[in-house]
């Protein structure tokens, strides 16, 4: 019987690549989520402020999920560069329509790559996968919600917006 010397990849190496971008794309979240947390601790913006950074931490603790998955499973993980960060909002709404754009955006790559491990019968991937899905369903329904506060609240002051916006 053949040893076995280097430990066999689990996942399927297409996933492997999706997964990788996957990790690209919540650093970029996170760096996002950075920008704006500067936005609005800049205006004072006390809650708005708390809560991005907290988001910003989330989206790499995200990042990093996936990062070791991929390594404890025998594939390579790869560090991203991230680019194309902006650092200019038009308003604090702005900030919060363009957050529930991108995380809608980050629910599609995770039903892609899920879609993808279950055709490769990469069942390991595809149950590390769901959790990401419940994750995304709260994700998208936290920034519905405070986007039905800002029509609620209409063109009150940012302040008292602010203070009516979850930390
Ligand atoms: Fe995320
Ligand atoms: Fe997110």
């Amino acid at each position: 019987m053949n040893t076995i010397v280097r430990k066999q990849m689990t996942i399927n190496t297409e996933v492997m690549d999706l997964l990788n971008g996957q990790v690209k794309m919540e650093m970029h979240a996170s760096a996002v989520y950075l920008a704006m947390a500067s936005w609005c601790d800049q205006r004072g913006l006390s809650n708005a402020t708390a809560f991005f950074y907290k988001q910003s931490e989330e989206e790499r603790g995200h990042a990093m999920k996936i990062f070791e998955f991929i390594n404890k499973n025998g594939g390579s993980a790869i560090s991203p560069t991230v680019e194309n960060v902006t650092n200019t909002f038009e308003s604090l709404k702005d900030i919060y329509e363009i957050s529930l754009d991108q995380e809608i955006k980050v629910t599609e790559s995770i039903f892609k790559i899920f879609k993808k491990a279950r055709i490769e019968n990469d069942f390991v991937s595809e149950m590390f996968l769901q959790w990401f899905i419940n994750e995304q369903a709260e994700e998208e329904e936290t920034f519905r919600s405070i986007l039905d506060i800002f029509e609620l609240m209409g063109d009150k002051p940012l302040k008292l917006i602010d203070e009516r916006l979850p930390a």
